[in-house]
Protein backbone atom coordinates (compact mmCIF):
# COMPACT_ATOMS: atom_id res chain seq x y z
CA UNK A 1 0.00 0.00 0.00
CA UNK A 2 1.23 3.64 -0.52
CA UNK A 3 2.12 5.63 2.00
CA UNK A 4 1.00 9.25 2.73
CA UNK A 5 4.75 10.03 1.63
CA UNK A 6 5.28 8.15 -1.62
CA UNK A 7 1.55 9.51 -2.52
CA UNK A 8 2.66 13.00 -2.10
CA UNK A 9 5.80 12.66 -4.04
CA UNK A 10 3.57 11.05 -6.43
CA UNK A 11 1.72 13.98 -6.43
CA UNK A 12 4.29 16.13 -7.05
CA UNK A 13 5.49 14.63 -10.06
CA UNK A 14 2.08 13.82 -12.09
CA UNK A 15 1.83 18.43 -11.18
CA UNK A 16 5.27 19.10 -12.57
CA UNK A 17 4.51 16.21 -15.16
CA UNK A 18 0.80 18.23 -16.06
CA UNK A 19 2.46 21.63 -16.26
CA UNK A 20 5.66 21.06 -18.36
CA UNK A 21 3.53 18.75 -21.01
CA UNK A 22 0.55 21.17 -21.37
CA UNK A 23 2.86 24.34 -21.42
CA UNK A 24 5.36 22.45 -23.58
CA UNK A 25 2.72 21.43 -26.12
CA UNK A 26 0.95 24.95 -26.45
CA UNK A 27 4.63 26.58 -26.61
CA UNK A 28 5.27 24.05 -29.97
CA UNK A 29 2.22 24.73 -31.47
CA UNK A 30 2.92 28.50 -31.29
CA UNK A 31 6.35 28.28 -32.33
CA UNK A 32 5.82 26.19 -35.22
CA UNK A 33 2.55 28.10 -36.32
CA UNK A 34 4.39 31.19 -35.99
CA UNK A 35 7.52 30.18 -38.01
CA UNK A 36 5.01 28.87 -40.71
CA UNK A 37 2.92 32.03 -40.84
CA UNK A 38 5.87 34.46 -41.30
CA UNK A 39 7.11 32.33 -44.04
CA UNK A 40 3.61 32.35 -45.41
CA UNK A 41 3.18 35.83 -45.87
CA UNK A 42 6.63 36.69 -46.83
CA UNK A 43 6.47 33.91 -49.27
CA UNK A 44 3.70 35.60 -50.43
CA UNK A 45 5.89 38.68 -50.99
CA UNK A 46 8.32 37.08 -52.99
CA UNK A 47 10.97 36.83 -49.89
CA UNK A 48 13.03 34.01 -48.63
CA UNK A 49 12.44 33.03 -45.41
CA UNK A 50 14.99 30.38 -43.15
CA UNK A 51 11.79 28.38 -42.01
CA UNK A 52 13.87 25.31 -40.83
CA UNK A 53 16.03 28.42 -38.23
CA UNK A 54 13.18 29.74 -36.94
CA UNK A 55 11.55 26.81 -35.59
CA UNK A 56 14.82 25.82 -34.16
CA UNK A 57 14.67 29.49 -32.67
CA UNK A 58 11.58 29.18 -31.41
CA UNK A 59 11.70 25.69 -30.28
CA UNK A 60 15.13 27.03 -27.64
CA UNK A 61 12.66 28.89 -26.10
CA UNK A 62 9.62 26.22 -25.84
CA UNK A 63 13.05 24.69 -24.22
CA UNK A 64 14.12 27.15 -21.91
CA UNK A 65 10.71 28.00 -21.15
CA UNK A 66 10.26 24.34 -19.44
CA UNK A 67 13.92 24.59 -17.74
CA UNK A 68 12.68 27.72 -15.68
CA UNK A 69 9.66 26.28 -14.78
CA UNK A 70 10.92 23.14 -13.58
CA UNK A 71 13.94 24.98 -11.83
CA UNK A 72 11.44 27.54 -9.96
CA UNK A 73 9.67 24.62 -8.98
CA UNK A 74 6.18 26.68 -9.80
CA UNK A 75 4.22 23.27 -9.55
CA UNK A 76 5.03 22.72 -6.00
CA UNK A 77 1.86 22.79 -3.72
CA UNK A 78 4.13 24.70 -1.30
CA UNK A 79 4.24 27.56 -3.53
CA UNK A 80 2.57 30.64 -2.82
CA UNK A 81 0.78 32.96 -5.76
CA UNK A 82 3.84 35.41 -5.70
CA UNK A 83 6.57 32.51 -6.52
CA UNK A 84 4.67 31.36 -9.18
CA UNK A 85 4.03 34.80 -10.21
CA UNK A 86 7.69 35.22 -10.11
CA UNK A 87 8.36 31.72 -12.31
CA UNK A 88 6.31 32.48 -14.82
CA UNK A 89 7.17 35.92 -15.24
CA UNK A 90 10.80 34.80 -15.51
CA UNK A 91 10.11 31.78 -17.38
CA UNK A 92 8.74 34.39 -20.20
CA UNK A 93 11.34 36.51 -20.42
CA UNK A 94 14.07 33.81 -20.49
CA UNK A 95 12.20 32.08 -23.18
CA UNK A 96 12.01 35.24 -25.34
CA UNK A 97 15.67 36.30 -24.84
CA UNK A 98 17.15 32.82 -25.55
CA UNK A 99 14.56 32.93 -28.82
CA UNK A 100 16.34 36.09 -29.68
CA UNK A 101 20.29 35.35 -29.07
CA UNK A 102 19.05 31.94 -31.38
CA UNK A 103 17.53 34.01 -33.63
CA UNK A 104 20.73 36.26 -34.43
CA UNK A 105 23.09 33.61 -34.32
CA UNK A 106 21.58 31.18 -36.57
CA UNK A 107 21.15 34.52 -39.07
CA UNK A 108 17.41 34.44 -38.67
CA UNK A 109 18.01 38.64 -38.77
CA UNK A 110 20.77 40.29 -39.58
CA UNK A 111 21.64 43.99 -37.67
CA UNK A 112 17.75 44.30 -37.17
CA UNK A 113 15.86 47.08 -36.34
CA UNK A 114 15.46 48.71 -32.82
CA UNK A 115 11.08 47.88 -33.76
CA UNK A 116 12.50 44.65 -34.74
CA UNK A 117 14.07 43.31 -31.55
CA UNK A 118 11.35 44.81 -29.46
CA UNK A 119 8.34 43.21 -31.11
CA UNK A 120 10.50 39.73 -31.14
CA UNK A 121 11.14 39.99 -27.45
CA UNK A 122 7.42 41.09 -26.68
CA UNK A 123 6.15 38.90 -28.65
CA UNK A 124 8.17 35.94 -27.60
CA UNK A 125 7.35 36.50 -23.71
CA UNK A 126 3.84 37.16 -24.59
CA UNK A 127 3.40 33.89 -26.22
CA UNK A 128 5.82 32.32 -23.16
CA UNK A 129 3.23 33.65 -20.59
CA UNK A 130 0.26 32.40 -22.03
CA UNK A 131 1.58 29.03 -22.49
CA UNK A 132 2.95 28.72 -19.23
CA UNK A 133 -0.32 30.11 -17.67
CA UNK A 134 -2.35 27.72 -19.41
CA UNK A 135 -0.26 24.94 -18.20
CA UNK A 136 -0.63 26.32 -14.45
CA UNK A 137 -4.45 26.13 -14.90
CA UNK A 138 -4.29 22.15 -16.30
CA UNK A 139 -2.20 21.47 -13.65
CA UNK A 140 -4.43 23.11 -11.10
CA UNK A 141 -7.86 21.37 -12.30
CA UNK A 142 -6.03 18.11 -12.46
CA UNK A 143 -4.75 19.01 -8.80
CA UNK A 144 -8.37 19.84 -7.74
CA UNK A 145 -9.58 16.58 -8.80
CA UNK A 146 -7.31 14.59 -7.11
CA UNK A 147 -7.93 16.48 -4.23
CA UNK A 148 -11.70 15.87 -4.59
CA UNK A 149 -11.13 11.78 -5.30
CA UNK A 150 -9.47 11.93 -1.81
CA UNK A 151 -11.53 13.30 -0.08
CA UNK A 152 -13.87 11.05 -1.62
CA UNK A 153 -11.76 8.46 -0.29
CA UNK A 154 -11.20 9.71 2.89
CA UNK A 155 -15.03 10.22 3.63
CA UNK A 156 -15.85 6.80 2.65
CA UNK A 157 -13.27 5.52 5.00
CA UNK A 158 -14.66 7.33 7.98
CA UNK A 159 -17.95 5.88 7.16
CA UNK A 160 -16.28 2.49 7.16
CA UNK A 161 -14.33 2.63 10.20
CA UNK A 162 -18.16 3.88 12.12
CA UNK A 163 -19.85 1.10 10.72
CA UNK A 164 -16.81 -0.95 11.93
CA UNK A 165 -16.95 0.89 15.60
CA UNK A 166 -20.51 0.31 15.60
CA UNK A 167 -20.23 -3.14 15.06
CA UNK A 168 -17.73 -4.01 17.39
CA UNK A 169 -19.30 -1.69 20.44
CA UNK A 170 -22.99 -4.04 19.57
CA UNK A 171 -21.18 -7.13 19.50
CA UNK A 172 -19.36 -6.11 22.79
CA UNK A 173 -23.08 -5.48 24.10
CA UNK A 174 -24.31 -8.22 23.34
CA UNK A 175 -21.39 -10.13 24.65
CA UNK A 176 -22.06 -8.23 28.39
CA UNK A 177 -25.60 -9.13 27.91
CA UNK A 178 -25.29 -12.66 26.95
CA UNK A 179 -22.56 -13.23 29.61
CA UNK A 180 -24.81 -11.36 32.43
CA UNK A 181 -27.71 -13.14 31.62
CA UNK A 182 -26.35 -16.58 31.49
CA UNK A 183 -24.05 -15.97 34.23
CA UNK A 184 -25.13 -14.75 37.56
CA UNK A 185 -28.94 -14.49 36.76
CA UNK A 186 -29.57 -17.87 35.70
CA UNK A 187 -27.08 -19.21 38.43
CA UNK A 188 -29.43 -17.45 41.26
CA UNK A 189 -32.39 -18.35 39.54
CA UNK A 190 -31.82 -21.96 38.74
CA UNK A 191 -30.87 -21.99 42.55
CA UNK A 192 -34.10 -20.51 43.88
CA UNK A 193 -35.91 -22.84 42.03
CA UNK A 194 -34.30 -25.82 43.62
CA UNK A 195 -35.23 -24.30 46.82
CA UNK A 196 -38.68 -23.85 45.84
CA UNK A 197 -38.52 -27.38 44.42
CA UNK A 198 -37.49 -28.76 47.92
CA UNK A 199 -40.56 -26.95 50.00
CA UNK A 200 -43.01 -28.36 47.46
CA UNK A 201 -41.87 -31.65 47.59
CA UNK A 202 -41.46 -31.67 51.16
CA UNK A 203 -45.11 -30.09 51.66
CA UNK A 204 -46.52 -32.32 49.07
CA UNK A 205 -45.17 -35.61 50.89
CA UNK A 206 -46.74 -34.69 54.10
CA UNK A 207 -49.94 -33.59 52.86
CA UNK A 208 -52.52 -32.08 55.11
CA UNK A 209 -50.99 -33.22 58.04
CA UNK A 210 -47.74 -31.08 57.95
CA UNK A 211 -48.51 -27.24 59.57
CA UNK A 212 -46.39 -24.62 57.83
CA UNK A 213 -43.38 -23.92 60.33
CA UNK A 214 -41.34 -21.03 61.03
CA UNK A 215 -38.14 -22.93 58.71
CA UNK A 216 -40.87 -22.83 56.30
CA UNK A 217 -41.21 -18.94 56.47
CA UNK A 218 -37.70 -18.43 56.65
CA UNK A 219 -37.05 -20.35 53.25
CA UNK A 220 -39.75 -18.14 51.54
CA UNK A 221 -38.04 -15.32 52.76
CA UNK A 222 -34.99 -16.46 51.67
CA UNK A 223 -35.96 -17.18 48.12
CA UNK A 224 -38.37 -13.82 48.35
CA UNK A 225 -34.94 -12.06 48.76
CA UNK A 226 -32.99 -14.13 45.97
CA UNK A 227 -35.81 -13.19 43.67
CA UNK A 228 -35.12 -9.61 44.67
CA UNK A 229 -31.73 -9.55 44.28
CA UNK A 230 -32.02 -11.14 40.56
CA UNK A 231 -34.64 -8.14 39.80
CA UNK A 232 -32.30 -5.54 40.93
CA UNK A 233 -28.93 -6.52 40.77
CA UNK A 234 -29.45 -8.38 37.33
CA UNK A 235 -31.94 -7.24 35.52
CA UNK A 236 -31.48 -3.91 36.25
CA UNK A 237 -27.60 -3.99 35.84
CA UNK A 238 -28.37 -5.88 32.63
CA UNK A 239 -30.95 -2.77 31.28
CA UNK A 240 -28.17 -0.01 32.17
CA UNK A 241 -25.87 -1.78 30.11
CA UNK A 242 -27.80 -1.74 27.28
CA UNK A 243 -29.44 2.05 27.76
CA UNK A 244 -28.59 4.27 30.80
CA UNK A 245 -31.42 5.13 33.37
CA UNK A 246 -33.01 8.53 32.72
CA UNK A 247 -30.71 8.90 29.48
CA UNK A 248 -34.48 10.11 28.26
CA UNK A 249 -35.11 12.91 30.12
CA UNK A 250 -31.50 14.18 29.87
CA UNK A 251 -27.82 13.94 30.04
CA UNK A 252 -27.36 15.51 33.59
CA UNK A 253 -30.29 13.53 35.15
CA UNK A 254 -28.53 10.14 33.67
CA UNK A 255 -25.04 11.51 35.05
CA UNK A 256 -26.99 12.01 38.51
CA UNK A 257 -28.41 8.79 38.63
CA UNK A 258 -25.04 7.17 37.85
CA UNK A 259 -23.87 8.62 40.66
CA UNK A 260 -26.51 7.84 42.89
CA UNK A 261 -25.70 4.38 42.50
CA UNK A 262 -22.37 4.54 44.08
CA UNK A 263 -21.81 3.61 47.53
CA UNK A 264 -22.13 6.63 49.84
CA UNK A 265 -18.51 5.70 51.38
CA UNK A 266 -17.46 7.29 48.04
CA UNK A 267 -17.43 11.45 48.00
CA UNK A 268 -19.48 12.25 44.34
CA UNK A 269 -19.95 15.96 43.23
CA UNK A 270 -21.12 17.03 40.38
CA UNK A 271 -20.37 20.07 38.76
CA UNK A 272 -23.07 21.25 35.14
CA UNK A 273 -22.21 24.81 33.66
CA UNK A 274 -24.99 26.89 33.05
CA UNK A 275 -24.83 26.62 29.42
CA UNK A 276 -24.52 22.88 29.55
CA UNK A 277 -27.88 23.37 31.30
CA UNK A 278 -29.49 24.84 28.80
CA UNK A 279 -28.43 22.43 25.72
CA UNK A 280 -29.43 19.46 28.17
CA UNK A 281 -32.53 21.10 28.92
CA UNK A 282 -35.49 18.14 28.75
CA UNK A 283 -38.14 20.40 27.56
CA UNK A 284 -35.87 21.56 24.32
CA UNK A 285 -32.87 19.30 24.04
CA UNK A 286 -30.54 20.01 21.49
CA UNK A 287 -28.24 17.25 22.34
CA UNK A 288 -29.00 13.76 20.14
CA UNK A 289 -29.25 10.81 21.91
CA UNK A 290 -26.14 9.57 21.04
CA UNK A 291 -24.09 12.86 22.30
CA UNK A 292 -25.91 12.28 25.72
CA UNK A 293 -25.39 8.32 25.72
CA UNK A 294 -21.49 8.85 24.96
CA UNK A 295 -20.90 11.73 27.58
CA UNK A 296 -22.83 9.22 29.89
CA UNK A 297 -20.36 6.45 29.02
CA UNK A 298 -17.66 8.54 29.20
CA UNK A 299 -18.59 8.96 32.95
CA UNK A 300 -19.20 5.45 33.49
CA UNK A 301 -16.05 4.25 32.33
CA UNK A 302 -13.99 6.93 34.22
CA UNK A 303 -15.92 6.07 37.21
CA UNK A 304 -15.41 2.12 37.38
CA UNK A 305 -11.72 3.20 36.70
CA UNK A 306 -11.65 5.61 39.48
CA UNK A 307 -13.16 2.46 41.88
CA UNK A 308 -11.90 -0.76 40.10
CA UNK A 309 -8.49 0.86 39.84
CA UNK A 310 -7.63 3.74 41.83
CA UNK A 311 -9.64 2.88 44.81
CA UNK A 312 -11.05 6.39 44.51
CA UNK A 313 -12.61 7.92 48.13
CA UNK A 314 -13.48 11.35 45.91
CA UNK A 315 -14.72 11.33 42.20
CA UNK A 316 -15.79 15.33 40.94
CA UNK A 317 -17.35 15.22 37.55
CA UNK A 318 -17.91 18.42 35.78
CA UNK A 319 -19.49 19.22 32.50
CA UNK A 320 -19.12 22.81 30.53
CA UNK A 321 -19.10 23.41 26.72
CA UNK A 322 -16.27 24.30 25.50
CA UNK A 323 -16.95 26.36 21.68
CA UNK A 324 -19.51 23.93 19.68
CA UNK A 325 -18.32 21.44 22.13
CA UNK A 326 -18.63 19.14 25.16
CA UNK A 327 -16.31 18.90 27.52
CA UNK A 328 -16.66 15.94 30.58
CA UNK A 329 -13.79 16.48 33.23
CA UNK A 330 -13.54 13.51 35.94
CA UNK A 331 -10.95 13.85 38.26
CA UNK A 332 -10.60 11.23 41.01
CA UNK A 333 -8.34 10.90 44.35
CA UNK A 334 -7.54 7.35 44.14
CA UNK A 335 -3.60 6.07 43.74
CA UNK A 336 -3.60 7.18 40.06
CA UNK A 337 -0.99 5.04 37.44
CA UNK A 338 2.61 4.85 35.56
CA UNK A 339 3.82 3.15 33.43
CA UNK A 340 3.12 -0.44 35.05
CA UNK A 341 -1.00 0.51 33.99
CA UNK A 342 -2.73 -2.08 32.15
CA UNK A 343 -3.25 -1.85 28.13
CA UNK A 344 -6.24 0.48 27.55
CA UNK A 345 -9.47 -1.51 26.79
CA UNK A 346 -12.34 0.89 27.89
CA UNK A 347 -10.82 3.86 27.64
CA UNK A 348 -9.15 3.03 23.99
CA UNK A 349 -12.60 2.10 23.11
CA UNK A 350 -14.11 5.42 24.06
CA UNK A 351 -11.58 7.17 22.62
CA UNK A 352 -11.98 5.65 19.32
CA UNK A 353 -15.83 6.63 19.38
CA UNK A 354 -15.01 10.04 19.97
CA UNK A 355 -12.52 10.88 17.63
CA UNK A 356 -15.08 9.31 15.37
CA UNK A 357 -17.29 12.12 15.83
CA UNK A 358 -14.50 14.98 15.57
CA UNK A 359 -13.92 14.42 19.49
CA UNK A 360 -10.89 13.67 21.76
CA UNK A 361 -10.65 11.74 24.90
CA UNK A 362 -7.24 12.36 27.34
CA UNK A 363 -6.19 10.01 30.31
CA UNK A 364 -4.05 11.76 32.84
CA UNK A 365 -2.41 10.32 36.03
CA UNK A 366 0.13 11.19 38.80
CA UNK A 367 1.02 7.74 40.28
CA UNK A 368 -0.50 8.69 44.26
CA UNK A 369 -2.05 11.50 43.02
CA UNK A 370 -5.01 10.47 41.51
CA UNK A 371 -6.41 10.44 37.44
CA UNK A 372 -8.19 12.55 35.48
CA UNK A 373 -10.42 12.44 32.39
CA UNK A 374 -11.37 14.82 29.71
CA UNK A 375 -13.33 14.21 26.91
CA UNK A 376 -14.18 16.60 24.42
CA UNK A 377 -17.41 16.03 22.28
CA UNK A 378 -18.15 18.20 19.82
CA UNK A 379 -21.83 19.04 19.71
CA UNK A 380 -24.00 19.03 16.11
CA UNK A 381 -26.66 21.38 16.41
CA UNK A 382 -23.94 23.68 18.26
CA UNK A 383 -22.05 23.69 15.13
CA UNK A 384 -24.76 23.76 13.05
CA UNK A 385 -25.94 27.00 14.45
CA UNK A 386 -22.44 28.51 14.62
CA UNK A 387 -22.23 27.43 10.33
N1 LIG B 1 -8.75 6.13 37.58
C1 LIG B 1 -7.73 5.26 37.51
N2 LIG B 1 -6.96 4.99 38.59
C2 LIG B 1 -5.93 4.13 38.53
N3 LIG B 1 -5.57 3.46 37.41
C3 LIG B 1 -6.30 3.68 36.28
C4 LIG B 1 -7.40 4.58 36.27
N4 LIG B 1 -7.91 4.63 35.02
C5 LIG B 1 -7.16 3.77 34.30
N5 LIG B 1 -6.21 3.19 35.03
C6 LIG B 1 -5.18 2.25 34.55
O1 LIG B 1 -5.23 2.24 33.13
C7 LIG B 1 -5.51 0.95 32.64
C8 LIG B 1 -6.38 1.04 31.41
O2 LIG B 1 -7.69 1.48 31.74
P1 LIG B 1 -8.90 1.12 30.76
O3 LIG B 1 -10.13 1.68 31.35
O4 LIG B 1 -8.54 1.56 29.39
O5 LIG B 1 -8.93 -0.47 30.75
P2 LIG B 1 -9.45 -1.45 31.89
O6 LIG B 1 -10.27 -0.68 32.88
O7 LIG B 1 -8.27 -2.19 32.41
O8 LIG B 1 -10.40 -2.45 31.07
P3 LIG B 1 -11.98 -2.22 30.73
O9 LIG B 1 -12.18 -0.73 30.72
O10 LIG B 1 -12.19 -2.82 29.38
O11 LIG B 1 -12.74 -2.88 31.80
C9 LIG B 1 -6.15 0.21 33.80
O12 LIG B 1 -5.94 -1.17 33.72
C10 LIG B 1 -5.44 0.83 34.99
O13 LIG B 1 -4.19 0.21 35.21
MG1 LIG C 1 -11.80 0.63 32.26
Amino acid sequence: MPTALTRDAAAVRADRRTLLLAAGTIMTVFAIGAAAQTAWVYGNQGGMVPVGTRILANLTAVASMLVILAVTGVSLPQRGPLAVVVGVLSAGVTASGVRFAFQLLLDVYVDPSQQVISAELASGAVVAWIAATMGLAAMLSQRRLRTEVAERAQARLQIELALAALQHEEVRVRREVAEGLHGSMQQRLVLVVARLDALVAELGEAGDRRAVTAEDVALLREVREQIETVREADVRTTSRMLYPEQLEVGMVPAIRALLGRIPRSVNTRLGVSDEVRVVDDPADPRLTRSERLLAVRVVEEAISNALRHGQAEVVDVRVSLVGDALEVRVSDDGHGFGDDAGTPSGTARLADRLRLVGGDLRVTSVPGDGTQVVALLPVESIRDAAL
